[in-house]
């Protein structure tokens, strides 16, 4: 399964070197959460350190806009060819056209589904879609525990995809510690947002390859 980790759990002064261990450790993806206070409650990182990341790595980012007219907001990102970018559907009009859009920055297009939203987006939406986030918590806090009925409705999208031979992945976000990531991954996700599991108080930035690998031990047993 791939891994993208969420860079909004490190403080500030370890990005750095975390972006460093990502790279060692072939992380594919970098998770980045951007909360405008206004669709989710709290308020996170915006588009100058987006641009930093970017200009110290390779590493494609997984822009994750939580936030009100994500049409108008992901202009402001330095978006690059091969970054991930998703969106809530029901923050706007016309997802459709924000889908092209991110497309047309040569980057791969998501829709971010929050634990009340149908999956009908989806099936809706599903021409200009390369990947479904899948919220296992209510966007808007890294650190919650995981809803129930998260893993169904991941099996349900799953199911959606091999019945229609539809080409997307999906991801799960929040709280896909090893045991939560399991259940998931078996219900059918290709990849996990992971936060706090990986990047908290207790871990070291400069540990993060021993951090990794306990996760994957616990995660594959
Ligand atoms: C939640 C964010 C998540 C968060 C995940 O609103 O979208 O990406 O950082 O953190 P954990 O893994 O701690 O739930
Ligand atoms: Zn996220």
């Amino acid at each position: 399964m791939k891994i993208a980790p969420s860079i909004m759990c490190s403080a500030p002064w370890d990005v750095k070197t975390y972006v460093e261990k990502f790279e060692e450790t072939k992380i594919p993806l970098i998770h980045y959460d951007v909360m405008d206070g206004n669709y989710v409650p709290n308020i996170s990182v915006g588009t100058g350190i987006y641009a930093d990341i970017h200009s110290i790595t390779d590493l494609p980012l997984d822009l994750h806009l939580m936030v009100q007219n994500p049409d108008v907001a992901v202009d402001y990102f330095k978006v690059m060819p091969g970054d991930y970018v998703s969106f809530h559907p029901d923050t706007i009009e016309d997802p459709a056209s924000l889908l092209k859009k991110i497309k047309d920055k040569g980057a791969v297009a998501g829709v971010a589904i929050s634990p009340k939203i149908s999956l009908d987006y989806v099936s809706q939406l599903i021409d200009n879609l390369d990947f479904v986030l899948i919220m296992s918590v209510e966007p808007g806090f890294a650190g919650q525990r995981m809803l129930p009925a998260s893993v169904e409705k991941v099996a349900e999208l799953a199911k959606m995809r091999a019945d229609n031979n539809w080409n997307i992945e999906i991801f799960v976000d929040g709280d896909c510690a090893p045991k939560n990531a399991r259940k998931v991954v078996d219900a059918g996700a290709d990849g996990c947002v992971v936060g706090s599991a990986l990047i908290n108080k207790n871990n070291k930035a400069e540990d993060f390859a021993t951090t990794l690998d306990k996760y994957l031990e616990e995660f594959n047993n």
